[in-house]
């Protein structure tokens, strides 16, 4: 695997997938589940954010305390629809964090993605971005966003998602090798629908009941 691909393998984690692939799991009991491995997950992807001293006194006497250092700020740049979801569980984690939305829907016949929507804070140059969507699939979406936030210029950009297929990690690592991806897991192959199989169907259906 590419070493811009990290698999958050933690046991939790993993278990928490298998519940939300499967067929019978309602629609209600899959958003809990991705918000709770949205939650887990930003607890992974947030490893390297720099910590400063504060000078703080406990009940018991004064001590240099490591704080998140203030100038690292975050924008959560959720993909319609699917990515609310991730989005959701990572603001319960770091409610400070600003958000974007980037609408693109893949036409369902050449799979292509068509952006209808994007809003972004207008200082997204002087922060780091983690993007999220559940799915990379074939890898066209996320594509498209990272090039349209990277004509944005933010300082960082990082790709989260629960779920890729081979294809869609090969495709996006050759347009953009210098953004990290972190996944819970890599499936087999995509069907001629564009679906990861044998995945968890489609994330956008489960998490909001519509179908
Ligand atoms: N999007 C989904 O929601 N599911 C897939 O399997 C592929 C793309």
């Amino acid at each position: 695997m590419h070493n811009q691909v990290t698999i958050i393998n933690h046991p939790l984690i993993q278990h928490k997938l298998t519940l939300m692939r499967k067929a019978e799991t309602s629609t209600a009991k899959f958003r809990s589940l991705l918000k709770e491995i949205s939650l887990l997950l930003a607890y992974e992807v947030t490893r390297d954010f720099p910590l400063k001293d504060e000078f703080i006194k406990t009940p018991l006497g004064p001590m240099n305390a490591p704080v998140l250092a203030p100038e690292k700020k975050l924008v959560i740049v959720s993909i319609q629809r699917a990515g609310q979801g991730i989005l959701d569980g990572m603001l319960e984690l770091m409610p400070t964090a600003r958000v974007g939305h980037i609408g693109l829907y893949r036409d369902p016949k050449t799979l292509v993605p068509i952006e209808y929507y994007f809003k972004v804070p207008q200082d997204v140059d002087k922060r780091d971005v983690l993007i999220v969507d559940p799915m990379l699939a074939t890898g066209n979406t996320a594509v498209a966003a990272v090039e349209r936030l990277k004509s944005t210029n933010p300082l960082s950009i990082k790709f989260i998602c629960i779920l890729a297929a081979p294809e869609g990690l090969e495709h996006f690592t050759a347009f953009h090798p210098d953004v990290p991806i972190y996944t819970v897991a890599v499936d087999e192959y995509l069907d001629e629908h564009g679906y990861i199989i044998p995945g968890l169907g489609d994330a956008g259906d489960r998490l909001f009941g519509t179908k």
